[in-house]
């Protein structure tokens, strides 16, 4: 019988800013994605810069766990996860980013939080940046195209880490720091640095610059952490979407390879300590100044990472010269030569259902760098319907988790890769982040709201719940 660990890290994942709501309350400040309003899969989410009567913006009332935390983390030990990552809302602790002093309030909430956590013997695993950046920070100094953010981060982060030193063990500095690099949608770049781009101005350098500052935010985050508790466990995150070529024509297999940089470009830097001679390379030649200080080397160098987490929702095909311009080229993490892959079903939103390619993910990721591997988002987005009995039969939930289970039990058994755990996305229904949608549910548990905010908030346990609950109290081994 394939094995994984005895105390492999089951789970569930979740951020801040999409479950929590209580935008305005305990003392906490707007962030980047309380101005962004709702969107559809067609119309993308707008940013007003502040809050406009006029729209609708979703993650104000999230799913309201800022009030029902407590029934939502029995829900969670019912379930028997084993740890729960989150993320901590920058502007609960620094309602503005650049304050003296943390709010009390907002800690004693995540004191509250973690409190409960740990008493139903559910290990917090807990995000430092997950697109809740103090919206002052990003108006006002640029985000993260400024040092000062790079400091304002570092101070957030050693508060909690000092405030949780002997409650948490497991920290992620930034969310999918890799996904900013994809620039068709402006909330990926707003919502992870604060950042959107003129016109006038060179693109790249912006991106690269802005990566270089957080890269750094993030070294010395894992070095504040470290003196704080040389026992905590220190992640990066990346949303690793796998590049296939489109055919084995040797210019598809180097279109891939070429690509598949973007995807390996932050963790060569946050697990080796320094830049890759590919990046370099680029930089001279595009003439990019990525605002390197003098020390930077050091820094780098002394924030490695202790793990690799990341998120796997699907892959993508490129095919050299592909000029076909087409929806797929806008689905998130598609690139503009990426094409239609024939061989995997979509989900309703588009994303390639790819079982198969998180094994690959799996061996790519751990024969690169060697270190353990954490798999802290995977998920399907579907439309879920109620029967009459109030039931809801999420086999094709069910379906999409068994299969990246299996292949995870795969990467660990056959191919010897070490996996920490695996928390699936949006545990329990909350607000998606590309749409704002709420019928794009992800949750084992259902929560009772609608897209214009409408609805109960009353919390069911999907088909998925019993399932997942088998599959962790079996290991995996029982996967129905
Ligand atoms: C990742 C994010 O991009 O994917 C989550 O870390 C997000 O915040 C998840 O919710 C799923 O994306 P979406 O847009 O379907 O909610």
């Amino acid at each position: 019988m394939a094995q994984l660990p005895k105390h492999f890290l089951w789970g569930g994942a979740l951020a801040a800013n999409q479950f929590e709501g209580g935008y305005n309350q305990g003392g906490k400040g707007l962030s980047v994605i309380d101005v962004m309003t709702a969107g559809t899969h067609h119309q993308p989410r707008q940013i007003t810069q502040n809050i406009d009567s006029n729209h609708y913006y979703p993650n104000h009332e999230g799913i309201d766990f800022y009030h029902r935390y407590q029934e939502d983390i029995a829900l969670f030990a019912d379930m028997h996860l084993k740890c729960l990552r989150t993320s901590i809302a920058w502007t609960r602790i620094f309602p503005n980013g650049d304050e003296a002093t943390p709010n009390e309030e907002g800690l004693r909430f995540y004191d509250n939080v973690i409190d409960e956590l740990l008493k139903h013997h559910i290990e917090p695993v807990i995000t430092l940046s997950h697109f809740e950046m103090p919206l002052h920070l990003a108006q006002h100094y640029g985000g993260f195209r400024n040092r000062k953010v790079v400091e304002a981060f570092v101070k957030f982060a050693e508060v909690v880490f000092k405030r949780y030193k002997n409650k948490v063990k497991y920290w992620v500095t930034f969310n999918e720091i890799n996904n900013q690099m994809d620039t068709h949608n402006p909330i990926f770049l707003w919502t992870n640095a604060g950042v959107l781009l003129e016109a006038h101005e060179n693109h790249e350098e912006v991106l690269y610059q802005v990566a270089h500052h957080q890269l750094i935010a993030s070294a010395l985050a894992v070095k504040v952490g470290k003196t704080i508790n040389p026992e905590f466990k220190i992640g990066n995150m990346i949303s690793h979407i796998p590049i296939y070529p489109y055919s084995c024509h040797p210019k598809d297999i180097m279109e891939a390879e070429i690509n598949n940089r973007l995807r390996f470009f932050f963790p060569d830097v946050q697990v080796r300590g320094y830049y890759p001679n590919y990046a370099k390379k680029m930089f001279t030649k595009k003439h990019i100044d990525i605002g390197w200080l003098e020390g930077d080397e050091a820094i780098l160098a002394q924030g490695t990472v202790d793990f690799i987490g990341f998120s796997y929702y699907m892959s993508t095909t490129v095919k050299h010269a592909n000029t076909t311009r087409n929806a797929y080229n806008k689905i998130y993490g598609s690139l503009p030569t990426s094409i239609d892959n024939p061989y995997v079903e979509k989900s309703d939103w588009g994303w390639a259902i790819d079982p198969i390619g998180l094994r690959y993910t799996l061996n790519t990721l751990y024969n690169r760098y060697q270190i353990p591997l954490f798999i802290v988002e995977n998920g399907l987005g579907a439309i879920d319907e109620l029967d009459e009995n109030g039931d809801i039969h999420d086999d094709y939930r069910i379906d999409y988790l068994k299969q990246h289970i299996e292949a995870t039990i795969q990467a660990v058994d056959d191919d010897g890769v070490e996996v920490m755990g695996y928390t699936p996305w949006g545990i329990i229904d909350s607000v998606s982040f590309t749409t704002g949608e709420m019928k794009k549910r992800y949750g084992l548990i259902h929560v009772d709201r609608d897209n214009s905010g409408h609805g109960t908030l009353k919390r069911t346990k999907k088909k998925s719940f019993y399932w997942y609950k088998n599959v962790i109290d079996s290991n995996g081994e029982n996967l129905g």
